[in-house]
């Protein structure tokens, strides 16, 4: 039998979720307006090799998660798992990063990983890149942005910022040795995962989850003894900048992210609410980037924001289910819906920033008000006989805390009144 379900990991957002999206991409769109930045819309498929260089031939991503297919002219290409090799591709290709650029972009990502809550093979991701600033005062500011964001959403106490850094390429081989010629005389005590990372990307073994593992890792060498000291001094810097703007942070001297192209400053914003996949936000420094793409030696820093666990954690903490209306219209028969319909339609000219919802398909009072309290408006207007003989429309306040009474009205006081019932209501 034909099977029409969705691709298993690809995922519809459906009306009841998609206003928390909108929210989401209004309240981001202004934040990183107010920071300087310009949205860039980049291709969801690039050339293969653009991620194995970037990202990293031994990553779990290259490796195993990206959905590669050859075109009809023999190209392998692949459906982005990220954003950030495209983006610089773009910013190389054309010449955009002759002068610092402030760049976001927004979108669908593709990982072949085993889906879960909060982990999907079609997810989508908001990501922001900087060219041209190698000062932590960059580092900084890209994660006040990050924190006025969650402040707008009202997620910012349920997310711990952590950092690390990561050092120079050379800092990180020998730290790299460090860690090898630590591991290697255990190798038998570690997950079959780690034992195969440590020949291929031993600094990723340190996000291992099985224990015996990590009880090993307890007393391995770290990171931070290993930096060379224009990345030390960028990190103090980071951090007394942070500190003057009061943004807390726990360094995390396991994080080392599972792409390859980080150095000196790496950072995650976690939370506890989401279960095993609580990164809700991931980024770092990538100096040696736009070079490698064949681009000025340029630096660049960056991070991307999983929108899919943004939105959980949002509805995770959201105490009711979003309003699909401001307004409900109840009518009372055919008569008094000829009466409402040009009223309602002149009332969303004048007010076009409510959502006003007219009871469709006919019902008693009774249903059309259960409708109304489901749609979670706060006002109902009544169109009754009484009311239409009147030339008037009652206005009742549907919630608690709605800023007016009862009131029967004229037309022409139903937007004042509607204002003064509805702004005291007001959300955002
Ligand atoms: P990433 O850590 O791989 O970094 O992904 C960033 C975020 O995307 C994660 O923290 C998570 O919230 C979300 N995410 C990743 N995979 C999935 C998935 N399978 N399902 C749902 N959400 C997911 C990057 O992609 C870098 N490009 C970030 C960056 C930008 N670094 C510098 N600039």
């Amino acid at each position: 039998m034909t099977d029409y379900r969705a691709i298993r990991g690809m995922v519809d957002i459906l009306p009841d979720t998609s206003a928390a999206w909108q929210r989401v991409e209004r309240v981001a769109s202004a934040v990183l307006h107010s920071y300087g930045y310009s949205e860039i819309r980049l291709p969801i498929i690039e050339s293969t090799h653009l991620f194995a260089r970037s990202i990293g031939e031994v990553t779990d991503i290259v490796e195993k998660e990206m959905y590669t297919f050859t075109d009809r002219s023999d190209n392998s290409l692949s459906l982005r798992p990220e954003g950030t090799a495209g983006c610089v591709r773009a910013a190389v290709q054309h010449n955009l990063i002759a002068t610092p650029q402030k760049l976001w972009y927004t979108g669908p990502m593709f990982r072949y990983e085993r889906p879960q809550k909060g982990r999907q093979r079609q997810f989508h991701q908001l990501g922001v890149e900087a060219f041209g600033v190698s000062t932590p005062d960059l580092d900084a500011e890209l994660l006040l942005l990050c924190r006025a964001l969650w402040q707008q959403l009202g997620v910012a106490d349920a997310l711990t910022l952590e950092l690390n850094s990561i050092g120079s390429p050379e800092a990180r081989a020998n730290y790299r040795q460090a860690l090898v010629t630590y591991l290697s005389p255990h190798r038998e005590q570690l997950d079959a995962d780690s034992q195969r990372r440590l020949e291929t990307n031993p600094l990723r073994i340190l996000d291992s989850k099985d224990p015996h593992t990590q009880a090993l890792l307890a007393e391995a060498p770290v990171m931070v003894d290993y930096l060379d000291d224009d990345a030390r001094a960028d990190f103090q810097q980071l951090q007394a900048l942070l500190d003057a703007a009061g943004q807390p942070y726990r360094i995390n001297h396991r994080l080392v992210r599972g792409l390859d192209y980080y150095n000196k400053t790496v950072f995650e914003w976690t939370t506890s609410a989401l279960g095993a996949q609580g990164t809700v936000c991931g980024g770092g420094r990538y100096d040696g980037l736009v070079a490698q793409f064949g681009g000025k030696d340029t630096p660049g820093a960056g991070f991307a924001i999983g929108l899919e666990r943004l939105v959980l954690l949002l509805q995770s903490l959201a105490e009711e289910p979003p309003a699909t209306a401001d307004v409900y219209v109840v009518t009372a028969d055919e008569a008094a819906q000829r009466h409402a319909l040009p009223r309602i339609e002149s009332l969303r000219r004048a007010m076009p920033q409510l959502r006003i919802q007219c009871h469709l398909g006919g019902g008693s009072f009774k249903s059309q008000f259960k409708r109304a309290d489901k749609s979670g408006a706060a006002v109902a207007l009544i169109y009754g006989a009484s009311e239409v003989a009147a030339q008037q429309v009652t206005l009742k306040p549907l919630r608690q805390g709605t800023g007016v009474d009862q009131q029967t009205l004229s037309d022409a006081d139903l937007c004042g009144s509607l204002q003064q019932a509805l702004s005291i209501n007001s959300q955002d």
